[in-house]
C-alpha cells in the first residue's frame, strides 16, 4: 500500500481544476519506446534529432517517411497502461481538468481520456507538408503519399525540431497551468522547453505541484510533492487513495 501525505489527498479532493502534464514515461510502461530508445537494428546510425526536421524532410523525405512508419509500427502494438487508466479516472473526478501531453502515441485517448492537449502532435495523423492540410482517411498509395488539396508532400503530424508548438494548444496548456489548483508532472524531464516551464508556471500560480517520475527522489515540501515512481503504479494509487 503506497502512503501518500494527507495534505495531498485534500488538495486533490478540493482542487477545482487539475493540470495535468505528461511525458515518455507516462507511456514507457506501455512499451512505447522513447525517441531515442526507438534507434535499434537498421535506425542505430541515424540521430534522431536529424530525423525529425523540416531539412532532413527537405532533403530526404524517403527517409523520414520509413523511420516515421518504423516509428508508428511500434506505438500500435502498445496499449494504454494502468497509469493512463488512472488519469482517466482522474478526469471523472475533478470538477475541470486539463490533460496535456507531450508524446505523440495517442495512448491518452485510447485509455479514454477525453479532454487530450497534444503539444506535440500525434504519429498517427499526418498533414501536407507545403499546405500543412490535415490528412483524413486512409494513406493514399505510393511511396509518399501527397496532399489531397495541393499535391504535396504529406508528413507525420507532430512538431519536429525547430519547429513551433501549435499555438492553439500551448495558448489553452499554458492557461491551465495559470489557473489550476493541482499540477501534475509525470514521466517527464523536463528538459525540452516551452513545455518544460509549465510546472514552474504553475508553482508561481500557487498551485500543488505534484512531480512523478523514476528520477526523483521522494519528498514533500509545502505545495510541492516528488513521488519516485512508475506512474502506472503511483497515478492509480494516488487516485484510489483519494477518491477510492
Ligand atoms: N514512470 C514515471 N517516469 C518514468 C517512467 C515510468 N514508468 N519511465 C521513465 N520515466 C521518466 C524518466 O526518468 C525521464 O525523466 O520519464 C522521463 C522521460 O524523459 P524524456 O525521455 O526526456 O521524455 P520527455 O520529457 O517526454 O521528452 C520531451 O523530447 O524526445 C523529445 O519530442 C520528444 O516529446 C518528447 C520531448
Amino acid at each position: 500500500m503506497m502512503k501518500f501525505p494527507s495534505d495531498l489527498l485534500e488538495a486533490l479532493r478540493a482542487a477545482q481544476h487539475i493540470a495535468v502534464l505528461t511525458g515518455a514515461g507516462a507511456s514507457a510502461e506501455s512499451g512505447v519506446p522513447t525517441f531515442r530508445d526507438a534507434q535499434t537494428g537498421l535506425w542505430a546510425q541515424f540521430d534522431p534529432e536529424e530525423l525529425a526536421t523540416p531539412e532532413a524532410f527537405r532533403r530526404n523525405p524517403k527517409l523520414v517517411w520509413e523511420w516515421y512508419a518504423w516509428r508508428r509500427t511500434l506505438v500500435e502494438r502498445a496499449q494504454p497502461n494502468p497509469g493512463h487508466f488512472a488519469l482517466v479516472e482522474m478526469e471523472r473526478h475533478a470538477p475541470q481538468f486539463t490533460l496535456i501531453t507531450q508524446n505523440v502515441d495517442g495512448l491518452h485517448q485510447l485509455a479514454g481520456s477525453r479532454n487530450v492537449i497534444e503539444l506535440h502532435g500525434n504519429i498517427r495523423r499526418y498533414k501536407c507538408f507545403a499546405c500543412e492540410t490535415p490528412h483524413s482517411g486512409p494513406l493514399p498509395e505510393g511511396e509518399i503519399p501527397t496532399c489531397a488539396s495541393c499535391g504535396g508532400l504529406l508528413r507525420p503530424d507532430v512538431v519536429w525540431f525547430g519547429e513551433c508548438l501549435p499555438a492553439q494548444a500551448y495558448r489553452v496548456a499554458l492557461e491551465a497551468a495559470q489557473t489550476c489548483d493541482v499540477f501534475f508532472s509525470v514521466g517527464t524531464s523536463g528538459l525540452v522547453e516551452p513545455a518544460a516551464s509549465l510546472p514552474r508556471i504553475a508553482r508561481r500560480a500557487l498551485a500543488t505541484v505534484v512531480t512523478i517520475n523514476l528520477d526523483v527522489k521522494t519528498e514533500w515540501s509545502p505545495n510541492a510533492y516528488a513521488i519516485h515512481g512508475k506512474s502506472g503504479e503511483v497515478l492509480p494509487a494516488l487516485v484510489s487513495a483519494a477518491w477510492g
